[in-house]
């Protein structure tokens, strides 16, 4: 128990009198600092498409993209997280567009190197945008996720990125050893300063619905689920387990995801770990925002903030989040 005097000698309200001292004994803060911006990329130029779960996100093109690079440089926000939505006819069982190194991806990592060298650029790693069937690996003839020849895939698709210019990599795909393989390769070709960023503790969620929606793999991926390799929700104890492997294998950061109804593991992660830890306030948690803020039922950017407060109390180093944008002009605003 923290120590406090007993009223009417201790009284508490007296540190909430007024603004100047809730502002002195504030205990975290959010800045622009902590934010990692995910986009939407697509082939073409020029062309934009809104995602209709996601009020306010759209999928860009590579050239409509430099001007959002540019803004979170404007903004001081630090790093760009890279998803694509793959052409159907590109599409195959193995994902092998996903090693194609003119691909959307590498060429996106490039034109924004070229002109923004100073941003962060992050890219996730995993199967389900290239892959026909939706799911982050390739399939045995039963349809099961094979772990090691994913891993191999996963870790040339790494290399790529890093070639191109990726200063992050970011595995999304939970197979077991992939940061060990993707490690050992970055080693290998010299690529020693390349980061990685492990989605150590990614949960088999509901909350990823609208996400699927923007990369086009939704309806691919049909009934089926991703449960036999992203984690079971019901799970802490084995969120602890899995990142100690990330750390052992070479990752730099951590990350949890989905973001608020999983607080209390960024917790205990950064409580036992004490490493970089990073927080997904994922797509399902952007709509739940989006859709209660358009109904009148709650204030915007006053649930907005609070999220992402939220996340620095449990814990949390940086939050990836579709509002980084928003909240970091509210920031430049009101902050
Ligand atoms: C792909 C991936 C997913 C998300 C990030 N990377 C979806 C999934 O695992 O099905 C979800 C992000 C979000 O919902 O905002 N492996």
């Amino acid at each position: 128990m923290t120590p406090y005097a007993p009223y009417p000698l201790g009284r508490p309200r007296r540190l909430r009198f007024d603004d100047f001292t809730r502002r002195m004994v504030r205990e975290n803060q959010v800045t622009p600092d902590d934010f990692i911006y995910p986009v939407f990329l697509h082939e073409g130029s020029k062309r934009r498409q809104a995602v209709a779960s996601m009020p306010g996100v759209e999928r860009l093109s590579i050239d409509l993209l430099l001007p959002v690079a540019e803004r979170c440089m404007e903004l001081g926000v630090p790093c760009i997280d890279l998803f694509p939505a793959i052409d159907t006819e590109r599409k195959d069982a193995d994902g092998s567009e996903a090693l194609n190194p003119d691909g959307l991806v590498p060429r996106a990592i490039q034109a924004l190197k070229k002109e923004f060298p100073e941003l962060g650029v992050m890219t996730d790693v995993a199967l389900d945008p290239y892959t026909s069937h939706g799911q982050d690996g390739v399939l045995d003839e039963t349809g099961y996720i094979l772990n090691d020849a994913t891993v191999d895939i996963l870790t040339r698709m790494s290399v790529l990125h890093a070639q191109a210019g990726a200063d992050i990599i970011s595995p999304s795909d939970m197979m077991d050893g992939r940061i060990l393989s993707i490690r050992d390769a970055l080693e290998e070709e010299s690529l020693v300063n390349t980061r990685i960023m492990a989605y150590s503790a990614k949960y088999a969620s509901a909350f990823y619905g609208p996400f699927r929606e923007a990369v086009g793999s939704a309806a691919n991926l049909g009934k089926s689920n991703k449960k036999n390799y992203q984690m079971d929700p019901a799970n802490g104890n084995e969120a602890l387990r899995e990142v100690a492997l990330d750390i052992a294998e070479g990752a730099d950061m951590v990350m949890v995801k989905p973001g608020l109804p999983y607080l209390d593991i960024v917790w205990r992660v950064k409580e036992t770990f004490k490493v970089p830890t990073f927080a997904y306030q994922v797509s399902g948690e952007y709509a739940m925002l989006k859709a209660a803020a358009q109904n009148g039922w709650i204030d915007h950017d006053a649930v907005m903030m609070e999220s992402l407060l939220a996340f620095k109390r449990a814990g949390a180093d940086g939050i990836l989040t579709y509002c980084a944008l928003e909240a970091a002009e509210w920031l430049r605003q009101h902050g």
